[in-house]
Formats: structure tokens, C-alpha cells, sequence
């Protein structure tokens, strides 16, 4: 049989007919990326290609879903969907989930799935596609994470690298502190967090291999019958599965357990944060960034990014949709400065105030070091591993954990200069 979803696997669709509840999503299609009509402006059969291959690989819409050859998803995605509503308004599980493999009898489950638990909990925020776009995301701030690049903030892994199932699952229990992300620990199971998880992954997988597919047409020939065919789509999705399964493999673990937090160890990580210098294992001087951004006294103020009346006009002066009028009443220099500092997904980013003691990532002396050593995927935080040594890390984490309990440590701080500017051209005198 030459299936042409084999390996598939098929959820029933099924009818939101009585799916009354809080918050009816309506009809659910997935949003297109804007870039599939502005990138293949006027190759329309070019544009089907890519939406057959995208409703191919992952369904056509959410109701429908098909899990791809290779994703590697646990179970082979049974768990994304499997909840029926019926039109008198009640929901019951059912199992009907079936992986079509011809090798293995069929696997029937039953369970709430992920795509029910994302609807109920997540898509207000998140959107039907993971576009970051639900109807209460336009009044948050910070914005609810579009997954459709593949880019996670708060991971263990290598910068760049995928997070482990590990890192969005404590996203998912914990929430993301100082943000409107919630905490879920105590609403979902362990094997419903289980589940939606595995939804996260599935539509980031979408999102990203969405615009993988859209890169791929871009330089395809229009008149080659072979441009995007199902082996080539097939391959683009499948390096997209690729760096989720390969995850797993590239957490950065300390090489060093976390030392005493001693006066010695803070003043060491003081003296960085503040621009100082400090030899590294190799011999080579380093010098400490970290207040370009987060700002002398470590309140998220650095020269790298507006001022904090600046962002406050522009984010919080008014009406979301008008942040732009805003930002114009602001000269040439500072609407340079703004569209420099926001982040991957084009969005106001503002570095964290360290005096807080609070922490979106977790407060963990680890979370800390991974954030330090890593950085923060899509948001400006650089890394500071290999170049720092893990005791030079440990040091920073010692004193960003020590700040907010001594406030004093920044207080009294003698900030180095900032680097001289290039001393001006002395006109040449006749
Ligand atoms: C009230 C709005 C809201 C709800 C509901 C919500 N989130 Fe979020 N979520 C956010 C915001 C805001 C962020 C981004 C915070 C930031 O970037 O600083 C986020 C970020 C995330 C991230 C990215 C973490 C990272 O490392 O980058 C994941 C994953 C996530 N949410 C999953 C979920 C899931 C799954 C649910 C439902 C079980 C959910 N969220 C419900 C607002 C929400
Ligand atoms: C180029 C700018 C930049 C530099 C340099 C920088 N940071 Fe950050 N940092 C940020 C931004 C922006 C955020 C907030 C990211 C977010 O909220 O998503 C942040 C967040 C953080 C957080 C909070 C993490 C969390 O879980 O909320 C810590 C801690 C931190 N930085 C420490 C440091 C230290 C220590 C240094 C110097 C070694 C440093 N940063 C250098 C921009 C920077």
C-alpha cells in the first residue's frame, strides 16, 4: 500500500458543536505565516505547494492532526488528540487515536490529549497555531511566546539548541515569574503536562518546518516538476525533528559544582558585573558585560537599551496598537536604540532588574548558571561560556543571588568609566 501518510497517525475528527465553556476558540485554522505570500509574491502554485506540503505533513488543520514520519514524538504522538465533544455540551475521552504502522497492531489509548488540554489552557494566550497571537496576547506584556520559530528562552541546553522536555516541562509547572505565564503545577497531572508538551513541540515543529518549507521554495525552480515534492519536504521537516531529538544530548552541565557562596566568590562576581576584568584559566583577560544592559545598580537600565521613562511611554503609555505613535514622538537616536533592542520575535524587551530577586527562569543556583553561561535564546542575554570559566560563573551567580538580599552591594559601587570616544579630528592646519 502506498499510503501517502505512512506512519501516520489519524485522530477522528470531531465536531465542537455545544462547546460552550469560557471561551469558544470558534472555528480552528492555523494561521499562515506572512511570510508565505510576501517571500513567493506571485508564484501562487509555488504558495499550494507549501501549504500541501505543510497539511500533509502535520494535517490540514487542528482538528485533524497528522503526526509526521520521524518526529519522534513519545508514543508515536498518540497523546497529541483524543477528546471527543459531544452536542449536548459533554466531553468524554475516547480512544481513538491509532498509529497506522503496518508492523505494529494498533495502539488505542485513552486519555485527554494534548490538543484538548492546550485548547482549555493555553490558546487564549498562545493561539490555535502557537503564534503567540490568543485573544488575551495583544494586552500582555511580555508577550506570550510564538513557538513557530523553534526559539526557547529558558532552556539547559547549548545556546541556539532545542529545550530538553525536562526545561518545558518545569516552564509549564512553575510558570515564567514576573510574566503572566502561569504555573500549572497544581491544575494538570504529571501525565497531562505530559501531553501538552507534546502539542508545544508539535506546533513549534509545524511552525518552524512552516518556514523551512517557505526558505526551500524560495530558491525552488517554478517550473521543475520535482520543486518541493514529498521527498523534499519530507527532508526539510525532517532537520527540524532532527535538533528537537538531538536535545537531549546537548544539555551543558557544570563542569564544577556551585562553590561556597563566600564574601571572596561575590566580590569576584561583583567586580565582573561592573565591567571589571578578571583573568580567565587560559590567561586571557575578560571583562564583565553585564552592565551595559542590566545597568550600574543592576535595575535593567544599561546604555544598550532605551531609557526606562522611554520604554514605559512607548510599552505602557496607552493602547498596545498604538506603541508605534508613540515611539515617534521620540528623536532619530532613541527609535534606533528601540528597534536595536527588541527581541527575535520583534518584540519590546527590557533586560531583567537584578534587585528584585525575582527570576523568570527559576532562582536555582543552577537555573542561574545556565542562564549566565548559555544565555537567554532570542532575548539579548549573551552567553558568557566558554569565554568566562564555570568559577567565573558561579562567582556571577553568588552575587546576582546575594544582590537582592544586600541591596548595598551596588550602592557604593564605583562604575569604571565608560571607554573613552575616539578623540576628535584636529582639522590638519595649513
Ligand atoms: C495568561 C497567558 C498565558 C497562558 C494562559 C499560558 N502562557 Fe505560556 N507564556 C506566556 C507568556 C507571556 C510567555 C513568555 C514570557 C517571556 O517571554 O518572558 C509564555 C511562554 C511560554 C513558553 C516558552 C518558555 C521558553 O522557554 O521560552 C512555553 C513553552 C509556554 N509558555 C507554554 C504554555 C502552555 C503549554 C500553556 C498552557 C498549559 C501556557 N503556556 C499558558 C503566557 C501564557
Ligand atoms: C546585551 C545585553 C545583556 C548583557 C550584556 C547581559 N544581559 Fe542579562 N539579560 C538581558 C536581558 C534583555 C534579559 C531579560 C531577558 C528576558 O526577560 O527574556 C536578561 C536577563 C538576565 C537574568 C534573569 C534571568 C531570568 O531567569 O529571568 C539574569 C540573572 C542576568 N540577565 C544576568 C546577567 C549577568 C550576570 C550578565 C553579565 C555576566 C548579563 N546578564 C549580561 C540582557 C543582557
Amino acid at each position: 500500500m502506498t499510503s501517502r501518510f505512512h506512519w501516520a497517525l489519524f485522530i477522528s475528527t470531531f465536531t465542537l458543536a455545544g462547546c460552550g465553556g469560557l471561551f469558544d476558540p470558534g472555528p480552528l485554522s492555523y494561521v499562515e505565516s506572512p511570510r508565505l505570500k510576501t517571500e513567493l509574491q506571485g508564484r501562487e502554485a509555488m504558495q499550494e505547494k507549501v501549504r500541501g506540503a505543510l497539511a500533509r505533513l502535520f494535517g490540514p488543520n487542528p482538528r485533524e492532526i497528522h503526526v509526521p514520519a520521524g518526529a519522534g514524538l513519545p508514543l508515536g504522538g498518540a497523546r497529541l488528540a483524543n477528546y471527543r465533544h459531544f452536542e449536548d455540551g459533554t466531553e468524554k475521552p475516547q480512544a481513538i487515536a491509532r498509529i497506522v504502522d503496518p508492523k505494529q497492531p494498533p495502539v488505542t489509548q485513552v486519555m485527554r490529549g494534548g490538543f484538548a488540554l492546550y485548547r482549555e489552557h493555553c490558546l487564549h494566550c498562545h493561539g490555535v497555531s502557537g503564534a503567540g497571537d490568543g485573544p488575551t496576547a495583544p494586552f500582555l506584556y511580555p508577550r506570550p511566546r510564538d513557538y513557530r520559530k523553534g526559539l526557547f528562552k529558558f532552556t539547559s541546553t547549548n545556546t541556539g539548541a532545542k529545550p530538553t522536555r525536562d526545561d518545558l516541562e518545569k516552564t509549564l509547572r512553575y510558570g515564567l515569574h514576573g510574566t503572566s505565564m502561569p504555573a500549572f503545577d497544581a491544575s494538570l497531572s504529571d501525565g497531562e503536562i505530559a501531553q501538552v508538551v507534546d502539542y508545544v513541540i508539535f506546533l513549534s515543529m509545524r511552525g518552524e518546518a512552516e518556514l523551512a518549507l517557505i526558505d526551500e521554495a524560495m530558491t525552488a525552480d517554478d517550473k521543475d516538476p520535482e520543486a518541493l515534492s514529498e521527498t523534499v519536504a519530507t527532508e526539510v521537516a525532517g532537520n527540524v525533528f532532527n535538533k528537537w531529538k538531538a536535545a537531549a544530548t546537548l544539555v551543558m552541565n557544570p563542569p564544577i559544582p556551585k562553590p561556597p557562596s563566600t564574601r571572596e566568590s561575590i566580590l569576584r562576581g561583583r567586580n565582573l558585573f561592573l565591567g571589571g576584568t578578571a583573568k580567565n584559566k587560559v590567561g586571557q583577560p575578560v571583562k564583565g558585560d553585564c552592565i551595559d544592559c542590566h545597568g550600574p545598580r543592576a535595575e535593567g537600565d544599561g546604555n544598550s537599551f532605551v531609557p526606562q521613562n522611554v520604554f514605559n511611554t512607548v510599552v505602557f503609555g496607552g493602547d498596545p496598537s498604538t506603541r508605534n505613535e508613540r515611539l515617534q514622538a521620540f528623536d532619530e537616536k532613541v527609535r534606533t536604540k528601540w528597534k536595536e533592542s527588541l527581541d527575535d520575535w520583534g518584540e519590546p524587551l527590557r533586560p531583567a532588574n537584578l534587585n528584585r530577586g525575582v527570576y523568570k527562569g527559576g532562582r536555582r543556583p543552577i537555573d542561574l548558571y545556565w542562564r549566565i553561561a548559555k544565555g537567554i535564546n532570542g532575548a539579548k542575554m549573551p552567553a558568557h561560556y566558554p569565554a568566562n570559566d564555570p568559577e567565573m560563573i558561579w562567582d556571577l551567580v553568588n552575587f546576582v543571588l546575594a544582590l537582592p538580599q544586600e541591596p548595598k552591594l551596588l550602592e557604593d559601587a564605583v562604575v569604571p568609566p565608560a571607554p573613552t570616544a575616539p578623540a576628535p579630528k584636529v582639522a590638519a592646519t595649513k
